[in-house]
């Protein structure tokens, strides 16, 4: 008797499909577009730079995620217009603690008023393994890991003090040889454990543009189960 294999990609597929047909995604749509995009188009027009933020299409599925994973503790790297940071801000409101964001180009960024300011601790001019650092000195664990920002080999050890059995990271640019693809390679060199479900770009018909948005999570967080759907409308 053979066992059922299931394949990353298999994961993946099923994965993206849900999540994109979930009852919160008109929820995530609306506050993309009525929050997140408005506060980040005031944001960047103080910036000098035309570095790239993410599309709507990645801030829609950032946003479904941190409300999947309902994560307490959120470490992102690259802040640059927080328009990931927002989304997942957003998206993880009703488990999250803090969400600690680092951009190493700029110091420019602000949350909007209210509970956003005082849930997300940014470092502003600083290095993702200075932010890291500071997390670990003060014993943060983290559950959900952004990484929009290259990672090096320091980064990576205080990774590792600072994840759980179960956290998960949500990589962008995984495309091509552009930073995610590093970044993930260097991830699943260092935690063995980790599975890679690769962005679903074929799958963007009737989405508004498309994402490279890769995820990773520990084998030990992935369940069988009888329920129909993935158990996020019920939130
Ligand atoms: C593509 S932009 C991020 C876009 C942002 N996530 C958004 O939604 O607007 C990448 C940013 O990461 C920053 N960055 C790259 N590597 C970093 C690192 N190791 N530590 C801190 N910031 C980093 C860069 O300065 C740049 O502003």
């Amino acid at each position: 008797m053979n066992e059922l294999y299931l394949s990353e990609a298999m994961v993946a597929r099923a994965f993206w499909t849900e999540l994109r047909s979930t009852t919160r995604a008109n929820e995530a749509a609306r506050e993309v577009d009525t929050i997140i995009f408005p506060h980040s188009e005031v944001v960047g027009k103080s910036f000098p730079t035309q570095t790239g933020s993410i599309s709507r299409d990645s801030a829609e599925l950032i946003w479904l995620m941190a409300r999947y994973f309902q994560p307490k503790r959120i470490a992102e790297v690259g802040t640059f217009i927080g328009r990931s940071t927002l989304s997942l801000y957003h998206g993880a409101k009703p488990s999250l603690e803090f969400l600690a964001t680092c951009d190493y180009s700029y110091d420019t960024w602000h949350a909007p008023a209210g509970d956003a300011k005082s849930k997300i601790r940014y470092f502003g001019k600083t290095a993702s393994q200075a932010m890291f650092q500071a997390l670990a000195a003060e014993g943060k664990k983290i559950d959900l890991f952004l990484l929009d920002g290259r990672i090096s080999g320091e980064d990576l050890g205080l990774i590792e003090k600072l994840m759980t059995p179960n956290s998960v990271f949500i990589v962008d640019d995984f495309e091509g040889v552009e930073k995610g693809v590093a970044n993930v390679f260097h991830l699943r060199e260092k935690f063995k454990d980790l599975i890679l479900l690769t962005p679903d770009s074929e799958l963007k018909n009737g989405w508004n543009d498309s994402h490279c948005l890769a995820l990773l999570l520990p084998t030990a967080n992935i369940r069988v189960t009888r329920q129909q759907r993935l158990p996020l409308g019920l939130m």
